[in-house]
């Protein structure tokens, strides 16, 4: 049964559990909770809970549970699936981690953290910065985005083709269950082969198995030296190619190798007008080498860049010549994101294929783009040392917004077409929210879906976590 208002009595029990300044009821103070970031979803919520301990964290849990009320977790919203925004009149509560959000313990001798789930990844990464480690996790939204809704999303970034992703990063983790009962799974080991490896089950599980109070992450040295250069290239090919070679010539350095369609810089003008692209070409490439050795990376990444260019494989290079030109070449990637969001609704995909298939994708989906939608706009970038590749459609401008969200499902669905004739996935790194879940669970196995349904009955019996994330309702589990 859905509730459509809280009584006075559990508002009370709630303020009892978590302190008048720990809830928000009035529309006001619910507003930045219940919207997200791209301006996409507008959700709504009985009360937004803002517990300051892990002891807040369970208490609330223990009544939540008794009530039998669902809790949407939310870290700091800037998922781009829905998964922390609930859909209107759902009678949900919102229990945001934000003051949660200390760093615990750095151990620099170890290379480990420990941090409380609300800490901001930016904040990680400046801590770990001032003691000469690098934690990796990179993104576009490290400015807001929390550790814990990393962990939960399985987040990816731009650093994975070299760290790998949120879970190769993960040590351990601390959960609140769904009944309130605290799970403590740090132990600070690299290595602890004994039994079922439980973190694994949280991490990329989007708040629908328990909420994740606090992260134990691995470090790594900090890098002494970083070459960044942008390169321009005729073809998808032609930088597949370039990648494979990379890999090759620039020994386990690559720290980032990013493409990027002419089409988007564009996009990255709507953030700021005076965006360049460094090189006029198609098909541009944003190639990082970093080590935390002093060796000549310069003179490797100058040497490699020498020969393809030599060879025709690239077209134009500028190396950058100055941390603040690198940085200039990492605006232009982060604003096209940004300018994308300026022109308001659009396609949003999160496709990945085998690396070598990654031109067959682009060209597939433009053609189908060209043939079915003419008028929309494709634009093509993403994390192409991991086959991850954003192919997003931007509407005509003169198409109303109801009309656009209604053609926008047709060209997801051939899009999502496309990226399974060539065996890929529909989410690589964001995950599956409320706006993938349908498709994602119609392609489960009746097997895959039996274990999925045996484990959230496990954990969350009363199916109160992240209801309408990930999963279809609990009661309608094979
Ligand atoms: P939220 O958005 O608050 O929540 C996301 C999901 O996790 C929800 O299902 C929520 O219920 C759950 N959750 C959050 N915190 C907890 C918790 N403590 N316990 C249990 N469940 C929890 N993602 C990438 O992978 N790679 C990118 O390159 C990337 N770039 C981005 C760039 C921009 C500009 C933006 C806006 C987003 C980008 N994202 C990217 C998506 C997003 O930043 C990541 O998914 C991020 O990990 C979400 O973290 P969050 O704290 O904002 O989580
Ligand atoms: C990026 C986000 C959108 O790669 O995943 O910029
Ligand atoms: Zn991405």
């Amino acid at each position: 049964m859905t509730v459509h208002r809280l009584s006075p009595e559990i508002l009370s029990a709630m303020e009892g559990a978590v302190g008048r300044n720990g809830i928000a009821v009035e529309p006001a103070g619910m507003a930045k909770y219940l919207g997200d970031w791209a301006g996409d979803y507008q959700g709504d919520a009985l009360a937004v809970l803002r517990p300051g301990s892990v002891a807040e964290v369970q208490a609330l849990m223990r009544l939540c549970n008794e009530l039998g009320l669902g809790v949407v977790p939310q870290g700091g919203n800037t998922g781009l699936v829905s998964g922390a925004i609930d859909s209107k009149g759902g009678g949900l509560v919102v229990l945001s981690l934000e003051r949660l959000n200390a760093i615990r313990q750095i151990d620099a001798d170890n290379f480990t953290l420990r941090a409380d789930a609300g800490c901001v990844l930016q904040t990680i990464k400046d801590a770990c910065e001032a003691r000469d480690c690098l934690f990796p996790l990179a993104l576009g939204a490290q400015g807001s985005c929390q550790i814990g809704g990393n962990a939960a999303t399985n987040a990816g970034g731009v650093n994975v083709l070299r760290y790998g992703m949120a879970r190769d990063l993960i040590l351990g983790l601390e959960v609140v269950l769904a009944d309130g009962e605290l799970w403590s799974g740090f132990s600070g080991l690299r290595k602890n082969n004994s039994g079922y490896d439980l973190k694994q089950l949280f991490i990329g599980s989007e708040g629908t198995l328990g909420i994740i109070t606090g992260v134990e992450v691995k470090l790594f040295p900090k890098p002494a030296k970083t070459e960044t250069a942008y390169l321009g290239l005729a073809s998808f090919e032609a930088a597949v190619t370039l990648f494979n070679r990379a890999r090759r010539d620039c020994s386990d350095l690559i720290s980032a190798f990013e493409i990027i369609g002419a089409e988007c810089i564009e996009l990255a003008r709507l953030v700021d007008p005076t965006t360049r692209a460094p090189v006029p070409a198609p098909v541009q490439v944003l190639i990082e080498l970093s080590s935390s050795a002093a060796i000549d990376l310069n003179g490797l990444l100058a040497g490699f860049l020498g020969d393809a260019v030599e060879s025709g494989l690239v077209t134009d290079a500028v190396l950058a010549a100055s941390t603040a030109q690198a940085r200039r070449f990492w605006a232009i990637r982060e604003g096209l994101v940004e300018g994308q969001a300026k022109r308001g609704y659009h396609v949003r995909t999160d496709l990945s294929v085998k690396i070598s298939d990654i031109p067959a994708l682009i060209k597939q989906a433009r053609r189908f783009v060209a043939n079915d939608h003419p008028g929309w706009l494709p634009l093509a970038y993403g994390h192409a040392g991991d086959g991850n590749i954003h192919f997003n459609v931007l509407p005509p401008a003169e198409l109303a917004g109801h009309e656009a969200r209604a053609r926008g499902a047709e060209v997801v669905a051939g899009l999502y077409e496309i990226a399974a004739g060539l065996g890929g996935s529909i989410s690589a790194e964001h995950g599956i929210g409320r706006s993938r879940r349908k498709e994602f669970w119609a392609g489960l196995s009746p097997t895959h879906r039996r274990m999925v349904a045996a484990l959230k009955n496990a954990l969350d019996p009363k199916g109160l976590m992240n209801p309408g994330c990930l999963l279809p309702p609990t009661e309608t589990f094979p």
